[in-house]
């Protein structure tokens, strides 16, 4: 098999963690989390208190690191997971970016079992109603390295062979699969959710 060098994104909560790690081993591939990554290389730079204390990261720093293990990894597969992948994986080296999406509504329940609440959820909620990491990964990587794929209402593993169907060109890797604005506008409920 070719080696894939994925990138798994999406709002907090969504469901990367679970898929990447599941991906990665159906791949029997390098699985990198970039948080812990970043974290361990000491990388973490500060909290970004107006940003519900998401870390602030040395971005350069680790995208040197992340090309070192990437190019180290040889043959292997590389399953990148993280929601800020699309700054710091170089676009030459990435084959994929998979961008998890989850119906407001349910996501909101994903949140709230985490332990979200306040602004933290509101905030993480409107990136997911507006596409910012859809935004983000198309900016960074363009639409022939980017599938945008809906996990509402599925399973980690269904999800995983969604992903691993348009790894080996069975299905299309597509964007524009969901419109969250839309649908909660339709179900009345946008003012309840997209509230900053
Ligand atoms: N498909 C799924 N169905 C039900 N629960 C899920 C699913 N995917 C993830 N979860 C749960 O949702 C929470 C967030 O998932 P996680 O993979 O940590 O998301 P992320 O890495 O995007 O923050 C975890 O508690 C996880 O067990
Ligand atoms: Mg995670």
């Amino acid at each position: 098999m070719s080696k894939f060098v994925i990138l798994i994104t999406g709002t907090p909560c969504v469901g990367k963690t679970s898929v990447a790690l599941l991906l990665a081993a159906k791949l029997n591939a390098i699985y990198v989390n970039l948080t812990e990554f970043a974290t361990k290389n000491n990388l973490v730079i500060g909290a970004d208190e107006r940003r519900s204390g998401s870390l602030i990261v040395n971005e350069v720093r680790l995208r040197k690191v992340v090309s070192k293990l990437i190019n180290e990894a040889g043959d292997k597969s590389v399953v990148i997971d993280g929601h800020y992948a699309a700054s710091v994986v170089p676009k030459k080296h990435v084959t994929h970016t998979f961008v998890l999406r989850r119906d407001p509504v349910e996501l909101r329940g994903f949140m709230e079992k985490a332990g979200f609440s306040g602004n933290k959820l509101w905030e993480n909620l409107a990136s997911e109603i507006l596409d910012v990491c859809l935004v983000d990964a198309l900016n960074a990587y363009g639409r022939e390295k980017v599938c945008e794929i809906n996990a509402t209402g599925k399973s980690v593993e269904d999800t995983v062979e969604d992903i691993l169907a348009i790894l080996n060109g069975s299905k299309k890797c597509r964007v524009g699969v969901v419109d969250w604005l839309g649908k909660l506008e339709s179900e009345g409920r946008l003012n309840e959710y997209l509230r900053v």
